[in-house]
C-alpha cells in the first residue's frame, strides 16, 4: 500500500542520511525542505523531495498537505505508562505544603503505587494502560520507552514487563522495555536494603534476561534510594545479562550518579535537574544521551534541566516526558517541547531536534525512527494549517496535530 503526502509546506527533519544524534550548536539546526512531497509504502518511507521535483506515482492514497507542515513523530524515551491507579490525593498534599520526599517518607510515592499496582490483576492494569498508549499516539507520539518499577515484587515486577511486551505485540507504536526494580526500597526490606538488592539481581534479573523481558535496566540513583555503590552493583550484574543502562540520575541531589552512568556507558543518563560543572564535563565525548523531563520540573516544582549548559557545552539533549503516577502525570510531548522552549530556553529547533532524533537515540531507535528518512519507519505528525514550526512550541497547552500515522498506517 502506498500513501502520497503532497503540498507540504515544509517537510521537518529530513535527510538523505541519518544520523546519529545532534550536538552542541548543530542543534539549532532542523533540516527542512519547503513544498514537498512524502512519499510511503507500507510501514516504511519510500521517498521524499521538492514537489518541484515530483515524478508520476501511481499510489493508493493522496493527501493534500497544503498549508501544513509534516515532521516525525516524538520519540519519548523516558517514561512509566504502565501503573494502576493515580496519587491525586498526593498532588493535593503538596498544594497543602507537603514536599514530594515528605509524601514518600509517610509510605506515599512510589511505594503507594506499587501496593496499588500489586493489588491489580493483569488484565485491569493492560487496560489501564493501553489507555494511555492509545493517548499518546494521537498526541504525536510513535516509539516510547516503558520502565517497570512499580512492582517491587518479582511477581508484580514481571507482570509489568509482561505487560509492555503484550502493548508491543498489539499496537503499532514502537515501545521499549527497561527493567527498573530498583526504584524504591519496599517496606518489608526497610533495614535491609543489600537483601532487596541481591533478591533483584538473583531473584528477578535472570527471569527477566531468560523471558526477554527488557532491554535496559534503570535505578534511581538518589539521595534516600538507591545510591551510587547500590546503581554500580545493579548496573553490573544487568551488564551480564546483557542489559544496557538508563538512569534516573541527579534529580533532587548530585551524588556522582552521571559518572557511574558513562563508566557503564549507560545509553542514557536521564532528569539531571540538578547539575554541578563536573558532571557535564563527564559527559562529554562519550555515547551517553542526557535526557530532560521538563513536565516533571514543571508538575513538581523543582528546577528545570540546565539545557542551555549542557547544549552550550556541546552536548546532545534529548526531551522525553516521564509519563507515572507521582512526578508526571502527563505523557504529551507537545507539552515538553512547548516547556523545554520556554522555561529551558531551547529554540523550536533543538526542541524538535531533542524530541525525535535525540529521543530515538536514547531508546537505541536512530537507525529507524526520529528523522524522516528513505527506509525509516512511515511515523510522521501532520500538523494543523500554522504559520511555521515555531508555532508548535509557542502555542502551549494546546497541540497543533491534525494527523498521526505510525507505520504508515493514520491513527
Ligand atoms: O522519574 N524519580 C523516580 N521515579 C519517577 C517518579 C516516581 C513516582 O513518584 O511515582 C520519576 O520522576
Ligand atoms: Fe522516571
Amino acid at each position: 500500500m502506498t500513501t502520497l503526502i503532497t503540498n507540504i509546506k515544509e517537510l521537518l527533519q529530513v535527510g538523505s542520511i541519518s544520523k546519529e544524534m545532534v550536538c552542541g550548536k548543530e542543534m539549532k539546526i532542523l533540516p527542512t525542505i519547503k513544498n514537498a512531497f512524502l512519499l510511503i509504502e507500507d510501514d516504511l518511507i519510500k521517498d521524499f523531495g521538492s514537489m518541484k521535483s515530483i515524478s508520476k506515482f501511481e499510489v493508493d492514497n493522496y493527501v493534500d498537505a497544503k498549508d501544513r507542515i509534516v515532521l516525525p513523530t516524538w520519540c519519548d524515551s523516558h517514561t512509566h505508562i504502565v501503573y494502576a491507579g493515580n496519587r491525586e490525593r498526593e498532588f493535593v498534599d503538596r498544594i497543602n505544603g507537603l514536599t514530594y520526599e515528605e509524601i514518600a517518607n509517610n509510605g506515599g510515592g512510589i511505594l503507594n503505587s506499587a501496593k496499588t499496582l500489586q493489588n491489580t490483576s493483569e488484565e485491569d492494569l493492560y487496560l489501564q494502560s493501553a489507555k494511555r498508549i492509545e493517548e499518546i499516539m494521537k498526541l504525536g507520539t510513535g516509539a516510547v520507552e516503558i520502565k517497570s518499577g512499580y512492582g517491587l515484587t518479582k511477581d508484580a515486577e514481571l507482570k509489568m514487563l509482561r505487560i509492555i511486551k503484550k502493548l508491543n505485540e498489539n499496537y503499532p507504536i514502537t515501545i521499549k522495555a527497561t527493567f527498573l526494580a530498583a526504584h524504591a526500597l519496599p517496606s518489608e526490606f526497610k533495614k535491609n536494603k543489600k537483601a532487596y538488592i541481591d533478591y533483584v539481581i538473583n531473584e528477578i534479573l535472570p527471569i527477566v534476561a531468560n523471558e526477554n523481558l527488557a532491554e535496559f535496566i534503570d535505578v534511581f540513583c538518589e539521595t534516600g534510594y538507591f545510591s551510587v555503590q547500590d546503581t554500580e552493583r545493579l548496573l553490573k550484574a544487568g551488564k551480564k545479562y546483557g542489559l544496557i543502562p538508563k538512569i534516573h540520575v541527579n534529580q533532587f541531589t548530585a551524588i556522582g550518579g552521571v559518572q557511574v552512568g558513562v563508566n557503564y556507558n549507560a545509553l542514557s543518563v536521564d532528569h539531571l535537574e540538578i547539575m554541578r560543572d563536573e558532571d557535564i564535563k563527564e559527559l562529554k565525548n562519550t555515547k551517553t544521551m542526557p535526557v530532560a523531563l521538563p513536565s516533571c520540573s514543571y508538575f513538581l516544582s523543582i528546577p528545570y534541566t540546565p539545557a542551555r549548559k549542557i547544549i552550550d557545552a556541546g552536548l546532545p539533549l534529548a526531551l522525553a516526558t516521564d509519563y507515572n503516577p507521582g512526578s508526571t502525570p502527563s505523557g504529551n510531548m507537545n507539552f515538553v517541547i512547548s516547556t523545554a522552549s520556554i522555561k529551558m530556553k531551547m529554540t523550536p529547533e533543538e526542541a524538535i531536534n531533542a524530541a525525535t532524533i535525540n529521543g530515538a537515540y536514547a531508546m537505541g531507535l536512530e537507525k529507524t525512527h526520529g528523522s524522516i528518512c528513505i527506509g525509516k519507519k512511515a511515523n510522521f505528525i501532520i500538523t494543523k494549517e500554522i504559520p511555521s514550526f515555531g508555532f508548535i512550541p509557542y502555542s502551549f497547552g494546546n497541540h497543533q496535530i491534525d494527523k498521526v500515522f505510525i507505520e504508515g498506517k493514520e491513527i
